[in-house]
């Protein structure tokens, strides 16, 4: 008996008490946060995409955001973030893929709607114009020192498709890496930092397609 009264007082605690979760993960605690941030600046009434700035927008969602965040098609962005490294930087971050997969595999729990943060859509950052002059990816040995501060997915790019910057002394830059090339297709990624390559150095390109790069 006394076991029945405790597991009723914790089932009630949570919303939906009759339902059954394998997650700590809720949508107030952890997901809505990663919804605010990265979706409602599309998901929101009036915007490009239907909403999911509430629990009752976003459940009957659940199980298609875990496939499209998995497979990085959503937030469109294009790539995969940790190769090469861009400001602005769109893409979810591994934890937070990490977060939204276990939140719907554990059943997408509401929990406390007290710890439910603001959800107004927030502008997602905007790349500011970087560079001189744009060039077409070089396919031979560098004639001479290059300064590279983007780089422009052109026509053609297979998903899967990596550039990395190879330096006549053997070390290797990854430069990117395009996962989902609808998204990445013409975008400016600006590079957090400059990359200098010394004459001789080489881009290697892993896939196809076309490049531009953005020098100074
Ligand atoms: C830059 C705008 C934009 C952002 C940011 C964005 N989306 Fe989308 N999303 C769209 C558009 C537009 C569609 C409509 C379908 C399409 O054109 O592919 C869509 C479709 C979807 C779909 C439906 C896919 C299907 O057809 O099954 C899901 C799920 C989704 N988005 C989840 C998310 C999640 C989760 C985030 C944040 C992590 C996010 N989106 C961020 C624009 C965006």
């Amino acid at each position: 008996m006394r076991i029945f009264i405790l597991l009723c007082l914790t089932l009630s605690g949570t919303a939906g008490a009759h339902e059954f979760f394998s997650t700590k993960v809720t949508w107030t605690r952890e997901i809505s946060r990663i919804i605010a941030k990265r979706c409602l600046e599309c998901h929101s009434e009036g915007r490009k995409a239907f909403s999911l700035a509430t629990y009752a927008d976003a459940r009957p969602w659940a199980k298609a955001i875990k496939e499209e965040v998995l497979n990085r098609r959503m937030p469109p962005w294009g790539a995969a973030k940790g190769f090469g490294d861009f400001v602005p930087d769109h893409a979810l971050s591994q934890e937070e893929i990490s977060l939204i997969a276990d939140w719907v595999e554990g059943g997408a729990p509401e929990g406390d709607r007290l710890l439910l943060p603001p959800m107004r859509p927030t502008a997602l950052p905007q790349t500011a114009s970087i560079a001189k002059r744009k060039v077409p990816l070089p396919a031979a040995a560098l004639p001479a020192q290059l300064r590279i501060r983007g780089i422009i997915p052109g026509p053609g790019v297979a998903p899967g498709t990596q550039l990395a910057a190879q330096r006549p002394d053997g070390t290797v830059e990854p430069l990117i890496w395009i996962v989902e090339p609808r998204a990445a297709t013409g975008r400016t990624f600006a590079l957090r930092e400059p990359i200098t390559l010394p004459k001789a150095s080489r881009i290697v390109k892993q896939g196809s397609g076309a490049f531009s790069i953005l020098v100074d």
